[in-house]
C-alpha cells in the first residue's frame, strides 16, 4: 500500500530541475526554474510523505490559450493510473477555466500521442488546425 496523494499547488524549483533531468530534458538553471514554476496557471502533483512523485502543469493566459506541459510520473509509480489521475485533474481545471473557442494544446513527445488521445486530445492536422509546429532555439548559453 502507498500513501500517494494528489495536491493542487506548486512544486519547488529544485524539484522541477530534478524531474526535468528524470525526463531527459535539457538542464535549466535555478532562476529559469523559479520563473517557470511560479508562472504556471495550474500545477497538480502527487506526493508521498512530502516526496514529489509526479506532476502536471498548465501554462497560458488562463482563459483563451492553454498549454498542457510536463505530465510526468516517477518511474517507480508508472502504469498505476497516476498519469490518468493527473490528467483528469487537469481536464477539470480546463473545463472550469477555458471559454468557448479557447485553444488547448499539448505537444506530446514522439510516441505519447495515444496517451493524450485517451483524454480527448485530437491529432493535428484535423481540417481546422494544420500540422503542429515549434520553434527550436540555438543554445544561447551554457550552464555557467
Ligand atoms: C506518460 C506517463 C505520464 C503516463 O503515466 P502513467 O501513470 O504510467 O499512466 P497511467 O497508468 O495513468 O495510464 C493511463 C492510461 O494511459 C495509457 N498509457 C500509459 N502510458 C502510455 C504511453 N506511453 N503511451 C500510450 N498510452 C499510455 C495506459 O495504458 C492507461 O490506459 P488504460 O486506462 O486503458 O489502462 C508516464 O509514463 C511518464 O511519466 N512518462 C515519462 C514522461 C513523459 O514522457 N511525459 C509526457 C511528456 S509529453
Amino acid at each position: 500500500m502507498n500513501n500517494v496523494i494528489l495536491i493542487e499547488g506548486p512544486i519547488t524549483a529544485t524539484e522541477f530541475i530534478e524531474f526535468r533531468k528524470l525526463m531527459g530534458g535539457p538542464d535549466i538553471d535555478m532562476p529559469a526554474a523559479l520563473k517557470s514554476v511560479s508562472n504556471a496557471l495550474l500545477t497538480v502533483c502527487l506526493r508521498e510523505d512530502g516526496r514529489l512523485l509526479g506532476f502536471a502543469r498548465v501554462v497560458g493566459d488562463g482563459v483563451l490559450y492553454f498549454y498542457v506541459s510536463d505530465v510526468v510520473i516517477h518511474p517507480s509509480l508508472r502504469s498505476g493510473g497516476y498519469g490518468a489521475l493527473l490528467m483528469n485533474s487537469v481536464l477539470g481545471y480546463l473545463k472550469g477555466s477555458a471559454v468557448p473557442g479557447a485553444t488547448i494544446v499539448v505537444v506530446p513527445l514522439a510516441g505519447l500521442e495515444s496517451f493524450y488521445e485517451r483524454f480527448g486530445f485530437k491529432r493535428c492536422p484535423d481540417g481546422h488546425f494544420g500540422i503542429g509546429m515549434h520553434l527550436p532555439l540555438p543554445d544561447s548559453h551554457d550552464s555557467g
